[in-house]
């Protein structure tokens, strides 16, 4: 009889060393959050190309090489409060509505066409440029 409640409390005592075990995996799981940050650092440097890309094909015609506005076009973008102030989500809202001649904010007179235009661009693509926007300063 004896022997058998050692041999208990033996499996007792290996089944609570196995919960230990859990610790250990709490320690592994943080490495993966460095990797995980590491990797968001790429995925910036690799959007803002991306953005300058996507700016290029279609928003560079009125907006200008740097963002810098063409006059009589549409307006400058880069270093703009409008750009530094809002949101990305509140900017990619904005682009894929556009601002119209006779939107009470409109101060060109002028058509901002809702996604500058082109409709295929995603909100991934709008994302990446509105950080290469941002980028700018
Ligand atoms: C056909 C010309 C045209 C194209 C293409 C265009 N825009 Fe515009 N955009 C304008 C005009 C004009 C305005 C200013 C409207 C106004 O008077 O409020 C403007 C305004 C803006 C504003 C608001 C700026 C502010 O300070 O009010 C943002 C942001 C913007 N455009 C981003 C973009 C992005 C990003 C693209 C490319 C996806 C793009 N635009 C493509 C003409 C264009």
């Amino acid at each position: 009889m004896k022997t058998r409640w050692v041999v208990l409390i033996a499996v007792a005592t290996f089944s609570l060393t196995a919960c230990g075990g859990g610790t250990v995996n709490t320690g592994s799981s943080s490495t993966t959050e460095a990797t995980t940050n590491s990797e968001e650092v790429e995925v910036s440097s690799r959007q803002l190309t991306a953005g300058e890309e996507k700016y290029s094909s279609t928003c560079v015609g009125c907006h200008g090489p740097d963002a810098q506005g063409i006059e009589g076009v549409g307006k400058p973008l880069a270093g703009t409060t409008f750009i530094n102030d809002k949101s990305t989500e509140d900017l990619v809202a904005f682009i894929k509505t556009g601002r119209g001649p006779s939107d009470p904010e409109n101060t060109t007179g002028l058509q901002m066409p809702p996604s500058g235009g082109n409709p295929s661009l995603s909100d991934d693509d709008l994302t990446n440029i509105v950080a290469y926007l941002k980028s700018l300063g």
